[in-house]
């Protein structure tokens, strides 16, 4: 998959994996990372679908109804891409944190559908819920962060408390922050998103 890969401090473990929106690329989220943790690695990765000239991670057949078949593929290959890029630039894939913003927190929270503990931790921004009736993989004591706008007209509020349980019943640790606001990511809650993953990621060793 098209990437970025910057090294971070030898001192810190984290890897932030970088995952844009709809029509985004692998530079997006950059000034992100550098605000979540200007220390971590970053691995920023480009959605392979192409949907008239949009990069997007997995196709959907309509706005807001996912093509299934296509995701759990395009989760397949995002999970094994990790797993390479681990190897190639020697960083610990049990410290992997996911930091996606729609389209791109939507195939992070498909990686937390399909596999167990693919990731150290996940901050998804303005995500959907991926799957529906399927069996999920225990989350026990998963970071997960979830920022959402009251008035999203993409990730209506029900998706957002929907995604909440069904992460929360797996026993993943749910952080979620709402904003007045639509689908846009806001300064607010990137300054959030930051306070968590000090508190719960990049201060806590889990091993
Ligand atoms: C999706 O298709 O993943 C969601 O509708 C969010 C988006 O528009 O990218």
């Amino acid at each position: 998959m098209h990437h970025i890969y910057k090294r971070g401090d030898e001192r810190t473990k984290e890897t932030l994996l970088l995952l844009h929106g709809t029509g985004g690329d692998e530079n997006d989220l950059l000034p992100l990372a550098d605000m979540i943790d200007p220390m971590a690695n970053v691995l920023s990765v480009r959605g392979n679908v192409d949907e008239n000239g949009m990069n997007r991670f997995f196709r959907r057949l309509s706005e807001g109804v996912f093509d299934e078949e296509d995701l759990i593929f395009r989760t397949k290959e995002l999970y094994d891409f990790i797993d390479e890029a681990s190897v190639k630039y020697g960083f610990d894939r049990s410290h992997v944190v996911a930091v996606g913003y729609s389209n791109g927190a939507n195939i992070a929270a498909s990686l937390l559908y399909h596999y167990e503990r693919p990731l150290r931790a996940a901050a998804l921004h303005h995500p959907m819920v991926p799957r529906s009736g399927i069996d999920l993989p225990d989350m026990s004591g998963l970071p997960v962060f979830i920022g959402a706008g009251e008035n999203d007209p993409i990730c209506p509020p029900e998706q957002t408390e929907k995604l909440n349980k069904d992460l929360t019943k797996q026993g993943a640790a749910v952080e979620l922050f709402w904003e007045q606001q639509g689908h846009q990511l806001s300064r607010g809650e990137v300054d959030r998103a930051t306070l968590w993953y000090k508190s719960e990621v990049s201060g806590v060793d889990p091993s």
